[in-house]
């Protein structure tokens, strides 16, 4: 059985630093500003017109935060879908199709460029959303550095991305839902819906089933903002004037698997005032968001605590949840969380991504769907 994870260190940056010079930002559709010839190219590749409903009559605080998050995404995802295309069209190594792909260079490039402009008309109506509240910063784009150096290793860290996009939308509705802003309800779900689209696009051709789960993972606006910031290099505007905490990465050491094990994990926990070397560690936890489970809090042990890093182990509990597909780590220092919004407040680092996939042998034959391949497994 296949299970893969990503791993967020800072080695992983650190090597990441070796990379080619980062893309300038500007698509030559002229995206983020097309002007009206342009737009219609980019609905034309999108098969679909940006909505012409008129804008919601009210925004809340909370609701411009939430598309200050949608817009930062989405403009990180059109960069990271023009690489990928920019990747295939150069011939660029490893970006060649999948060998055991049912789709030909062709074909996949047609569907990455109609993804790109789709994230495209995503990331406009964020942006002219916030700009019609006057949004007191409406996110441009960034410089990015992607860790993919394959085409498989691209859409496997498409298919985290979305999964946690599709977590995070859950997060924006709940909390439109809470501030009164009925606006923007029906236009986002018909994102989340497109978004599963691709996700399921992206796990078939990963040999993943591609339905993930009955109630997709739930994850916080937090959590997503801080996965995010791994793959910025350089913002043209301050980040943190979006209001929405960033946390230490939650580092998950150990590849999971479809069973119950101990994870290794690490945080840098450097600068949180409430951490020192005499802390009582063996009071936290590994806090697991996982479909629509209430939170699921695991004790810490074997913790270590050197030059500022936490390293420990915690229970992976595979077995009695069934944590298919995508889970959220967090370290938290409690446990019995009502919701996954009240997470974040005992929040010292997160998330930690964890991916557990059954993959279906890429020759298979029929009746035969049931096996598993193994695949090497490779860090994102
Ligand atoms: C495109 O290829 C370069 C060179 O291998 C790689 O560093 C970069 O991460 C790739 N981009 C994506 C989005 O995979
Ligand atoms: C738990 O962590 C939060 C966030 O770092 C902090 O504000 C809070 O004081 C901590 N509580 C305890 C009991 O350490
Ligand atoms: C089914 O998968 C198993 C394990 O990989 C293999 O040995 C067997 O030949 C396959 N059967 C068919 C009908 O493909």
């Amino acid at each position: 059985m296949f299970s893969q994870q990503l791993i967020y260190s800072t080695a992983l940056l650190g090597l990441s630093t070796a990379y080619a010079t980062p893309r300038a930002t500007l698509s030559d559709d002229g995206f983020p500003d097309p002007n009206a010839q342009q737009l219609l190219s980019i609905e034309q590749q999108a098969d679909g017109l940006l909505s012409n409903l008129p804008p919601p009559p009210t925004l809340s605080q909370a609701g411009i935060a939430n598309f200050q998050l949608i817009a930062f995404n989405e403009n990180l995802e059109v960069q990271f879908f023009e690489d990928i295309i920019s990747n295939i069209t150069n011939h660029v190594p490893g970006f060649e199709s999948f060998k055991s792909s049912t789709y030909s260079e062709a074909a996949i490039l047609e569907i990455l460029k109609t993804v790109k402009a789709q994230e495209e008309l995503h990331a406009i109506t964020a942006i002219t959303t916030l700009e019609h509240f006057n949004a007191p910063l409406v996110p441009k784009p960034c410089t990015y550095r992607f860790p993919s150096t394959t085409l498989e290793e691209a859409i496997t860290l498409a298919e985290t991305l979305t999964a946690v996009v599709l977590g995070t939308l859950q997060d924006a509705e709940q909390s439109f839902a809470k501030n009164g802003d009925d606006g923007p309800v029906r236009a986002v779900s018909s994102v989340i819906g497109q978004e599963g689209e691709q996700n399921g696009f992206y796990r078939s051709i990963l040999n993943r089933k591609p339905s993930e789960k009955p109630f997709l993972t739930t994850n916080v606006a937090a959590f997503a903002f801080s996965a995010l910031q791994q793959f910025v290099v350089s913002c043209p505007f301050d980040l943190t004037q979006i209001p929405i905490p960033i946390f230490p990465a939650l580092n998950v050491l150990t590849t999971a698997e479809a069973r119950d094990m101990y994870l290794s994990f690490s945080a840098d926990l450097t600068g949180n005032p409430q951490i020192s070397e005499g802390s009582d560690f063996a009071s936290l936890f590994v806090t697991y968001l996982v479909g629509q489970q209430l939170p699921i809090s695991e004790p810490v042990i074997n913790p270590k605590f050197d030059g500022g890093v936490l390293t420990f182990d915690a229970l992976f509990p595979f077995t009695e949840n069934l944590m298919s597909g995508l889970s959220i780590a967090a370290l938290t220092n409690s446990s019995n969380f009502a919701n996954a919004d009240a997470l974040v407040a005992n929040t010292l680092a997160a998330p930690g991504l964890i991916q557990v996939n059954e993959v279906l042998l890429p020759n298979h034959k029929a009746g035969n769907y049931s096996r598993f391949a193994s695949y090497p497994s490779r860090h994102v």
